[in-house]
């Protein structure tokens, strides 16, 4: 069969682009807010980012001697937080995943100036295809990622496959609609303030309006469960948080 009758098409924002079209699309969007994310995280969220991976923490209850992997993670923000309480026993620590060279870098220099050097790693790898062996974490995090992800079944399968029995699984992503009351003024912030923020502080309008877009064509926490669950995860459960702006996936490798 020739190529252009197997490829798929998939959503990037509001956009239908070919399958293969998607991951550079994304790897551009992060190359180019890469210097401002942590700071523009900061301003468009009011900080409250910080609260929704806080609770991602307390509700992840990592021990000393685990293993996490952090997937999609960017400069490092849950791994960072993770580390304390991993440490302390042989072979705990963490391990931070991202496709984006560039997210990788920032990370792994923001974590040596600030003396973090042991029980955390950084490294270049595509959450649909991870550089692990089976069985290899106890667990398994994904943050604001999987939205970017062009094939969501597979990165949720890969989780299930690198993690131990018994092995935690959390996602934190942002869902696609909020409670009635608060929808207008969501949308008026997401598709007006949000991308002149990006322009302003980020110098790319455009990066920040596809977070906009790419949020409304986001599953619903729901269908989010079902997909989880049909990736060979149990005990399947969701958080809404800050009126259902975020939700915050737990599931299990049993
Ligand atoms: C919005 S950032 C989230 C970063 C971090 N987890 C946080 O919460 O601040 C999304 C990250 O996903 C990464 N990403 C996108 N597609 C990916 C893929 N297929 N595999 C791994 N990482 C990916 C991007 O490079 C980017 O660093």
């Amino acid at each position: 069969m020739r190529e252009e009758e197997t490829s798929a098409e998939v959503d990037f924002g509001f956009r239908r682009v070919p399958e293969t079209a998607k991951a550079p699309l994304v790897r551009a969007v992060f190359d180019s807010v890469a210097g401002r994310y942590d700071l523009m995280n900061d301003l468009m969220s009011g900080g409250i980012h910080r609260w929704w991976k806080a609770e991602l923490i307390a509700t992840l209850r990592p021990r000393p001697g685990q293993r996490l992997v952090d997937v999609a993670g960017g400069t490092g923000d849950i791994a960072r937080r993770a580390l304390p309480y991993l440490t302390g026993k042989p072979d705990g620590g963490v391990v931070v995943c991202d496709a984006n060279p560039r997210m990788v870098e920032l990370g792994r220099a923001r974590a040596i100036d600030d003396g973090i050097l042991a029980g955390i790693e950084f490294l270049c790898g595509d959450a649909e295809q991870l550089p692990f062996a089976d069985c290899s974490f106890d667990l398994y995090t994904i943050a604001f990622g999987l939205r970017n992800v062009t094939r969501r079944e597979r990165a949720l399968a890969e989780a299930r496959r690198v993690l131990k029995p018994g092995g935690r699984f959390l996602c934190l992503e942002f869902a696609p609609a909020v409670t009635p009351l608060l929808q207008p003024l969501y949308d008026l912030y997401s598709f007006r303030v949000l991308p002149a923020l990006g322009a302003v502080v980020a110098g790319d309008r455009a990066a920040y309006a596809y977070l906009a877009e790419s949020i409304r064509r986001f599953p619903t926490p729901s269908a989010l469960s079902e997909m989880i669950a049909d990736c060979g995860l149990d005990r399947v459960k969701f958080r809404p948080m800050t009126g259902g702006i975020v939700a915050l996936h737990s599931a299990w490798r049993l």
